[in-house]
C-alpha cells in the first residue's frame, strides 16, 4: 500500500519504518527540515533500539523516504496516517494545533480518496470534528479512521511489530477493511469500533496503567510500615491472571510523555462532560508525592540536612533504553536537590545531553561514568533502571564513595547484591533490605 506519515516524532518514524518494513511504500513527512535531512542522510534522532537498522532497509530497498513536501506525500498516498504531536496545555488538555493544521493541508492536497487516520493521542470527538474540517476544505471523498497507538519507548520496534492489539475506530466498512488488510500481518487480534470508543480505548489503557503502578506504589508505601516486602507482594498478586504482573513495579512513579499527559487530558474529558475522575485524579497524586519518596529518605538519613553534601544521580531518563527525559523523576529531585545547597553529581547513559539540553539545570556536575559520578558522594540516588547500573559491583561502589549510603528508587538490587557490604540501603518498598541488610521490624499492634 501508498501510505503518507505526517509527523516523525516516536510514534510516527517508528510506525513508518514498521510500514515500511511489511513492505509497504511510506513517505514520512515533518515540517522539521533538519530532521528530515538528518533522516534521509541515515540518522536517527531519537534513540530507540534496532530503528535505525530497520529504516536503513527499507530506505535502501526504496520503500521509505523523509521529505518536508507534504502535498506531494499526499498525493502519491492512498492512506495518510496523522502522528503529530498533541502535547499538554497548561490545563492538561491537549494541544490540538498542530494536528488541525495538519489536516488542513491534507485536505489543500487532496487528489482524490483517501483514507485519512489519526494515530495522534486525541480527545474523544476529536476524530469526528477533524473530518468536519477536512470536508470544509476539500471536495474529494474521504474516510476517517482512529488508529490508536500503543507504543513502548524503548521497545518500540517490538511492540509495533508485534502487538497485543491493533484497534480500528471506523464508520465505513470499506475503509475499516482495508486497514485490517494492512495490520493483518502484525496480529490476529484486531478490533474494529466506532471512532469514540477507539479514541477512548487509548485514554483508558494509559489511565490503567497508570493506575495499577500507583496502586503498587501505595502498597510499597504500606509494605515499608508494616514490614513486608512489595516485591513478593506483586509476585504473588501478578499469578492471578485477573491482575497479571506487568506494570507492578513499584518505584518513584511514572514520567515520560504518554501517562502524565494522557491522565491529566481524561481528567479534562471527563470534566467536559460533568464527571469528575476521582480515581484518576489520585492516581496523578499519588505518582507526584511518589518521586519525593527519594528527597524524604535522604532526608531521613542525613537527618533534614542535606547542604553541602555530595548527592550522585544515576540515571536522568524516564526509563531505560531512551533518551527521552520529559517528565523524568530526576528533573523534580535533581532540582530540589540543587536548589537545597546539595552538591549534585549525575549521570546517564544515554539521556544526559538532553536532559541538559531541555532543563538547562545548572551547578550540576555532570559525569562521563557511573563509578566517576558517585566518586566521594555521601549518597547515591538511583532513578533509572538502566542495565549498566544492576551490574555495577557494589563493593568497588562501596569504596570509592564518601559514605556507603545507597537510594534505590527503582528496586533493583537483591539481598545477595548487598551481602558482604555496608551499605546503608533503601529501596522502595522492601523495609528488610532499608538501613542495612538485617533490619528487625517493629511488632504490629493493632
Ligand atoms: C506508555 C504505554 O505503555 C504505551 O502503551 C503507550 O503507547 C505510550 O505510553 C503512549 O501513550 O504513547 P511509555 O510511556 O513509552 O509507554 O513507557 P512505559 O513502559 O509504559 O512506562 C511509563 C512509565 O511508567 C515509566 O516512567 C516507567 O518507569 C513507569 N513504570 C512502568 C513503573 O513505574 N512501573 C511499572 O511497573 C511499569
Amino acid at each position: 500500500m501508498n501510505i503518507t506519515v505526517i509527523g516523525t516524532g516516536y510514534v510516527g518514524l517508528v510506525s513508518g519504518v514498521c510500514y515500511a518494513e511489511l513492505g509497504n511504500h511510506v513517505i514520512c513527512v515533518d515540517k522539521d527540515a533538519d530532521k528530515i535531512d538528518m533522516l534521509n542522510a541515515g540518522g536517527i534522532p531519537i534513540y530507540e533500539p534496532g530503528l535505525k537498522e530497520l529504516a536503513t532497509a527499507s530506505r535502501e530497498a526504496g520503500r521509505l523516504s523523509f521529505t518536508t513536501d507534504l502535498p506531494e506525500a499526499i498525493r502519491r498516498s492512498d492512506i495518510i496516517i496523522l502522528a503529530v504531536g498533541t502535547p499538554p496545555l497548561p490545563s492538561g488538555e491537549a494541544n490540538l494545533a498542530y494536528i488541525n493544521q495538519a489536516a488542513i493541508e491534507i485536505a489543500e492536497a487532496m487528489n482524490g480518496y483517501k483514507i485519512i487516520a489519526v494515530k495522534s493521542t486525541v480527545p474523544v470527538g476529536t476524530n469526528e470534528r477533524l473530518a468536519i474540517l477536512i470536508k470544509s476544505h476539500t471536495k474529494e471523498r474521504f474516510d476517517s479512521i482512529s488508529l490508536p497507538e500503543f507504543l513502548r519507548e524503548g521497545s518500540a520496534i517490538e511492540d509495533t511489530l508485534h502487538p497485543d492489539r491493533i484497534i480500528i475506530g471506523a464508520n465505513c466498512q470499506s475503509a475499516a477493511d482495508t486497514m485490517m488488510l494492512l495490520h493483518e500481518p502484525l496480529t490476529k487480534h484486531i478490533v474494529v469500533t466506532d471512532i469514540r470508543s477507539a479514541e477512548m480505548i487509548k485514554y483508558a489503557s494509559n489511565a490503567f496503567l497508570a493506575t495499577k503502578i500507583s496502586f503498587i506504589n501505595e502498597i510499597a508505601n504500606i509494605c515499608e510500615k508494616v514490614g513486608a516486602d512489595v516485591t513478593q507482594v506483586a509476585e504473588g498478586m501478578g499469578y492471578d491472571r485477573r491482575i497479571g504482573p506487568s506494570f507492578l513495579k513499584a518505584g518513584i512513579g511514572y514520567g515520560g510523555s504518554c501517562f502524565p499527559k494522557d491522565t491529566s487530558a481524561l481528567i479534562q474529558i471527563a470534566g467536559h462532560v460533568d464527571y469528575e475522575f476521582k480515581l484518576l485524579r489520585s492516581v496523578v497524586e499519588v505518582n507526584q508525592d511518589q518521586r519525593w519518596s527519594v528527597i524524604r529518605k535522604l532526608e531521613t538519613i542525613f537527618s533534614g540536612e542535606l547542604r553541602g553534601k555530595t548527592i550522585a544521580v544515576w540515571g536522568l531518563a524516564f526509563k531505560p533504553n531512551t533518551d527521552d527525559v520529559r517528565d523524568s523523576p530526576a528533573v523534580e529531585i535533581i532540582r530540589h536537590l540543587v536548589e537545597n545547597g546539595v552538591k549534585v553529581k549525575a549521570y546517564d547513559p544515554i539521556a544526559m545531553s538532553n536532559f541538559r539540553t531541555i532543563y538547562n539545570i545548572e551547578n550540576v556536575e555532570w559525569c562521563d561514568q557511573a563509578l566517576e559520578t558517585a566518586k566521594g558522594a555521601d549518597a547515591l540516588c538511583l532513578l533509572t533502571e538502566w542495565d549498566e547500573f544492576t551490574t555495577v559491583d557494589l563493593g568497588q561502589l562501596q569504596a570509592i564513595m564518601k559514605q556507603p549510603i545507597l537510594i534505590d528508587g527503582r528496586n533493583v538490587f537483591k539481598e545477595e547484591n548487598l551481602l558482604g557490604t555496608d551499605f546503608i540501603y533503601y529501596s522502595v518498598g522492601r523495609p528488610s533490605l532499608n538501613q542495612g541488610v538485617k533490619q528487625q521490624m517493629p511488632v504490629l499492634l493493632f
